[in-house]
């Protein structure tokens, strides 16, 4: 069968450091790429056996695997994570011919630092023939200015977008949602359009000032209305620009994020493990085997003898 039957349009990334994890899941031939970043680095590492080299252990990461294998930088100025790229970038990519540098978008971790760090250092890892991955993008225009500076790939993070969301709305992580749920954009939008409607007296500027300032519809408005929205607002821009930048639908956090980011047409999801497990498991499917399972008579049971 040749590649373009398997879907190799939409690839499946596996968004963990974890060997085991990575050989399994490329074991069942799904995996079309692994994405790494300094926390997922961490918890592999703490628990791995003190002896193991982590340059031995990501070398075998890049083996494992044919397509791009992400790992990421860890200064904030242009010019050292350029130096940084370069040193990944030589000790892994002869392994391979797979690495792909992770460069946050936007490197601030204060309003008073320097915004443009991450764009400088991808274009010129660009330049250079070093690609990249601009990862921490949180909204549509970032996505836009990493593809102008000449990103490979670019990673929305769906999971800390929907959080980001829910906690301007007052809910917290853990007391009001789990991490992991669905956030439903066409639930908020109904509750939206109901709030605005009960809001409405008659007088269009009054209104307008009650439902933006004093009632409490700010917290529920946004520029992008899910982490799914921001993929399908970039996936637009991409495609009114033709812009060769692929997009990696990033910290997905359950299997209906997956789906609708691929319904959307983004080029990669990177999902979890565990996720990637999520997938394939139906309730019906199981219990489907359990009938097929009891139906076998002995005649066609007999033709597996033979
Ligand atoms: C992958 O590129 C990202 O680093 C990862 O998906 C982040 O996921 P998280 O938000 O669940 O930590």
């Amino acid at each position: 069968m040749c590649q373009t039957e398997r879907g190799d349009r939409v690839k499946i990334f596996i968004d963990t450091a974890k060997l085991e994890e990575i050989k399994e899941a490329n074991s069942w031939g799904i995996i079309d790429g692994v994405t790494t970043n300094p926390s997922l680095i961490k918890k592999t590492v703490d628990s791995l056996d003190k002896n193991v080299s982590i340059e031995k252990y990501i070398e075998q990461i890049c083996r494992e695997v044919d397509g791009p294998v992400s790992l990421e930088v860890k200064s904030q100025g242009a010019q050292k994570m350029i130096e940084e790229a370069k040193k990944l970038y030589d000790l892994f990519n002869h392994v391979n011919d797979n690495v792909v540098i992770k460069i946050p978008v936007n490197t601030a971790m204060e309003d008073d630092q320097e915004n443009y760090e991450g764009i400088k250092a991808i274009k010129i890892l660009e330049e250079r023939g070093i690609p990249t991955n601009a990862t921490l993008i949180m909204s549509p225009n970032q996505a836009w200015l990493a593809a102008k500076a000449g990103a490979a790939y670019v990673s929305p993070f769906l999971g800390r977008i929907d959080d980001y969301i829910r906690n301007n709305m007052g809910l917290k992580a853990g007391e009001d949602f789990d991490k992991e749920s669905y956030f439903d954009e066409d639930l908020l939008e109904r509750i939206r359009s109901e709030k605005a409607r009960e809001i409405i007296k008659g007088d269009i500027k009054e209104d307008i000032g009650r439902i933006y300032l004093n009632e409490g519809l700010t917290s529920l408005s946004a520029e992008v209305k899910s982490g799914v929205d921001v993929v399908r607002k970039i996936k637009r821009i991409f495609e009114n620009y033709q812009f060769k930048t692929e997009i990696i639908a990033a910290s997905i956090r359950n299997a209906r994020q997956a789906m609708e980011v691929a319904e959307i047409g983004a080029e990669i999801s990177t999902i979890p493990f565990d996720i990637i497990t999520q997938m394939i498991k139906h309730y019906k499917t199981q219990e489907g085997m359990k009938n097929f399972t009891k139906d076998i008579i002995p005649e066609y049971d007999a033709l597996f003898k033979k």
